[in-house]
């Protein structure tokens, strides 16, 4: 009963949000450029990776985390969730954050935002000679990413879904890119057809679904997290 009040209100509120149609959704993804991390991961061979590295708990990501410089939380409000990462220097720098949900059905982890501000990084890098952030700007989306997919596999979520927004504040191509690199796999775009309306419902805007098994994203990013440790 519970779930299905749930269902309806999430239904309720996305209908609303739906209404607003593309590139006005105001839902907002990472921002800076993805260079960066496409070199780290340019080896691409994830299938060995998942079968070479066991994921980080809660713990060592953190601990990992506070090595480069940066905190991590996470909040929770009945199935939704909020993580977060500060600088270790400065606990009002927010760095960036991730959210979602676990869906009603409760097997998927609803990722609706993840953001990164890289003006507030690159503060941290000032503030903070040590400050490594996960190697750069999207080391700290992989950092508290990886604490959303931690918080999904403890909640039994097998599978993350993530819509890379189509909105003209950011670019979509290399949402997708990035995502892709690090492990998503593109399932479809959900555009303004009649046909999309119940995905646009779910995800209150257009964009390329993306799509990922947790258990193999965990060690993939371990993977990448731990080379960014070791080249720096
Ligand atoms: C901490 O960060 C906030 C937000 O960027 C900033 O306004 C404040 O001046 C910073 N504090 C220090 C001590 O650097």
């Amino acid at each position: 009963m519970l779930k299905l009040l749930l269902l309806l209100s999430l239904i309720a509120c996305k209908i609303a949000l739906s209404a607003s149609f593309c590139h006005s959704s105001g839902v907002s993804s990472f921002r800076s450029r993805s260079g960066i991390l496409l070199h780290a991961t340019k080896s691409d061979d994830s299938s060995s990776a998942t079968t070479t590295t066991t994921p980080w708990t809660l713990e060592q990501l953190q601990e990992h985390a506070l090595q480069e410089g940066v905190e991590l939380s996470i909040s929770t409000l009945g199935p939704g969730f909020r993580t977060v990462a500060r600088s270790t220097h400065n606990s009002s720098a927010i760095l960036g954050y991730g959210e979602g949900f676990v869906r009603p059905n409760g097997d998927i982890l609803h990722l609706d935002k993840m953001e990164v501000f890289s003006k507030m990084v690159k503060q941290a890098r000032r503030d903070n000679p040590d400050f490594r952030g996960g190697g750069n700007t999207f080391g700290v989306g992989l950092l508290f990413g990886y604490q959303c997919l931690l918080h999904g596999a403890e909640q039994g979520c097998k599978i993350a879904e993530f819509l890379a927004i189509d909105d003209e504040d950011f670019q979509h191509r290399r949402l997708v890119r990035f995502y892709s690199r690090s492990g998503f796999e593109v399932i479809k775009y959900i555009g303004d057809d009649f046909q999309d309306i119940p995905a646009r419902m779910v995800w209150g805007g257009c964009g390329t679904l993306m799509r990922a098994n947790i258990d193999d994203l965990l060690p993939l990013w371990t993977q990448i997290l731990s080379k960014s440790k070791s080249t720096q």
